[in-house]
């Protein structure tokens, strides 16, 4: 066999013996909260779609009529002829929606957190990152070459520490967080978190990729980053701030320097979005609402967002549980390691607008039937 599939069949063994290899199951989304796989319909709550707008006639109508207009693709990077006056148009929204000065289009989320940390931060300075910050911000921090330190989850006492002890003289800090925990559902204690960084001048980058339009924002950081993929229904990214930090990461970020530009129609759906969310501001309560009947009904804490975690522990068990679920017609994935810290699998629930009361009583019954809350009663092999 050649080094490189051996290599590769090594790797995928390790994985199957740790029940952590990734297997695609094609899905279709047939209306906002129903997926189609295979032969089956299943009621999901797993999409990051909390507000129901991917599949919203307004929001495909824009994107339509600008690939009619436009066409399917931006052709090259903003910098070179990718700059389509929508881009534009949806900067100075998304700056006017969170209150900054200016905000920079990127192609995914993932692409902003990569590009706008190393353009900010490099060698001999700090990055100080919640444990549970997502994947794309530990990518951004490891590609800046700058110190990379974690705190306990929304710990601020040890934030304050660590960055008390661990600058370099005269070094840029930059602390990293989210503003809705992507797979735990809770939120930074963002007041607090500003009053550290200010007293230390330390910079914050929230990641709000899973509030904007679920959860009203406590406070406001100098770098709001999100992404256009998940309440607003679409795809790209963003990060809004003040003028001169837009400024610069238009010459500085990588992955805006030399990526093609987001294409029209995804500048479009936004737009188009953005609209829904000031006009019908209902909307924006009713994942919360959802979750939060969801977990009065099995006696869980308040649900601070539209995700809930069910902690079950090894992956094997997150896996049966789903599986069990499956049967049942409800789509709620198995979350694992390395995506969650060892031991900590879990079922992630996510609500949506889309969902209507009798969803989310159906899951109800049906978590309690599978014995995912209180003591198991699966026979599961771990
Ligand atoms: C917190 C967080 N940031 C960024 C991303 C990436 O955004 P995108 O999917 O637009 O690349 C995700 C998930 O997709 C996320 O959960």
């Amino acid at each position: 066999m050649h080094s490189l599939d051996a290599f590769a069949a090594e790797k995928l063994a390790q994985l199957d013996a740790g029940h952590l290899r990734r297997r695609l199951t094609p899905s279709a989304r047939t209306s906002p909260a129903r997926i189609q796989r295979g032969d089956r319909t299943l009621v999901s709550f797993s999409c990051n779609d909390y507000l129901g707008l991917a599949q919203d006639p307004r929001v495909k109508a824009a994107a339509i009529a600008a690939i009619e207009l436009y066409g399917v693709g931006a052709g090259a990077s903003r910098l070179i002829t990718g700059d389509h006056p929508l881009l534009g148009q949806l900067e100075a929204r998304l700056a006017a929606f969170k209150g900054t000065e200016a905000a920079l289009v990127f192609g995914s989320g993932y692409l902003a957190n990569i590009g706008v940390i190393p353009a900010l931060v490099g060698s001999g300075d700090l990055v100080l990152m919640d444990e549970l910050a997502h994947a794309c911000m530990v990518s951004g921090a490891r590609l800046s070459g700058a110190r990379v330190l974690t705190f306990a989850h929304n710990d601020m006492d040890q934030l304050a520490e660590r960055l008390a002890a661990a600058r370099n003289h005269g070094a840029r800090a930059l602390i990293l967080t989210e503003r809705v925990f992507s797979m735990d559902g809770d939120q930074a204690p963002l007041p607090a978190l500003l009053a550290i960084a200010q007293a230390h001048d330390a910079w914050t980058l929230v990641d709000d990729a899973h509030g904007l339009g679920v959860v009203t924002p406590d406070a406001k950081a100098p770098l709001e980053l999100g992404t256009l993929s998940k309440a607003l229904g679409g795809m790209g990214g963003y990060l809004c701030a003040s003028t001169p930090v837009i400024e610069l990461l238009k010459s500085r970020a990588r992955s805006f320097v030399y990526a093609t530009g987001l294409p029209p129609a995804s500048a479009a759906a936004a737009l188009a979005a953005l609209d829904i969310l000031d006009a019908e501001p209902e909307r924006s309560r009713r994942p919360v609402a959802l979750a939060r009947r969801f977990t009065t009904a099995l006696g869980l804490g308040p649900a601070m967002s539209a995700i809930v975690p069910i902690h079950v522990g090894e992956a094997t068990r997150a896996l049966a549980l789903s599986a069990a679920l499956a049967e049942k017609g409800l789509l709620v994935v198995a979350i694992r390691p390395p995506t969650v810290p060892k031991g900590t699998a879990r079922l992630r629930v996510a609500f949506s607008a889309a969902h209507d009361e009798g969803d989310v009583d159906a899951l109800v019954h049906a978590m309690r039937d599978v014995g995912a809350i209180g003591a198991p009663s699966l026979d599961v092999a771990e």
